[in-house]
């Protein structure tokens, strides 16, 4: 049998997507979840690596000497990464990394991107930024990271209502839902070889799989 894919996570804070990929990849012995590298000392992320066997590491300052660049890629080629995924991650990824991994690295944004992302746009500020702008419908996208914030090319994304009496917060528990879904089945996607980046940027799924159950809308 050919080795396991191995997935490494970049996160900034509670890690919850993070989780949703040690849980959906535990028991399968294609796909092993490497490492998770967290940009500060005390995110939520690392206390769950440990609890899961993760191994884990924080990315020092960019100001370091050697700097956070050479930190990231040392540690995932050391980890012998195949897929980066950046999963609640705050920093902007350099350049080299991203030309390193280049149609390997993948993003999930809290919103349906290309609106609602870019410098600054994490968190409850999307939410919220949502909420002012009034639409009804908002969403989880994934996307291959390239050399700015959130604008690599879409893989797939999936579409949640804003309802009248939302607030950020209630936004962010709805979104998060189903972050927790699609984000494993575009990672399984990529490691199968379902979806991959072509040289013209355009993603181009290989199989059916966009239109089977891994998308769909229903529970499990
Ligand atoms: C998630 O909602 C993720 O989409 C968002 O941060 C949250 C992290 O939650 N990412 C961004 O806003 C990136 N621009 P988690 O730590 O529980 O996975």
């Amino acid at each position: 049998m050919s080795d396991a894919v191995r997935i490494a996570v970049l996160a900034s804070g509670g890690g919850s997507n993070f989780q949703a990929l040690v849980d959906r990849f535990r028991r399968s012995p294609e796909r092993e979840v490497v490492g998770v590298i967290a940009s500060r000392e005390g995110a939520g992320v690392l206390e769950r690596a440990r609890r899961a066997g993760v191994a884990s590491a924080v990315s020092p300052p960019a100001s370091t000497s050697g700097g956070a660049a050479t930190f990231l890629r040392r540690t995932l080629d050391e980890w012998r990464s195949d897929i980066v995924v950046l999963a609640g991650y705050m920093k902007l990824v350099p350049e080299a990394l991203v030309r390193a991994y280049w149609g390997r690295i993948l993003n999930i944004h809290p919103a349906l991107l290309p609106e609602f992302g870019g410098r600054g746009m994490y968190g409850a500020r999307v939410h919220r930024a949502v909420i002012e702008a009034g639409v009804r419908i908002t969403g989880a996208t994934v996307h291959f990271v390239d050399e700015a914030y959130d604008r690599g090319p879409i893989l797939c994304q999936w579409p949640v209502p804003v309802l009248a009496d939302d607030t950020p917060e209630s936004v962010a528990a709805r979104v998060l839902t189903v972050e927790h879904r699609i984000l494993p089945a575009a990672v399984e996607a990529l490691a199968s070889g379902a979806v991959r980046l072509e040289a013209d940027r355009r993603v181009r799924w290989v199989r059916e799989w966009f239109e089977t159950e891994t998308f769909t809308n229903r529970e499990g």
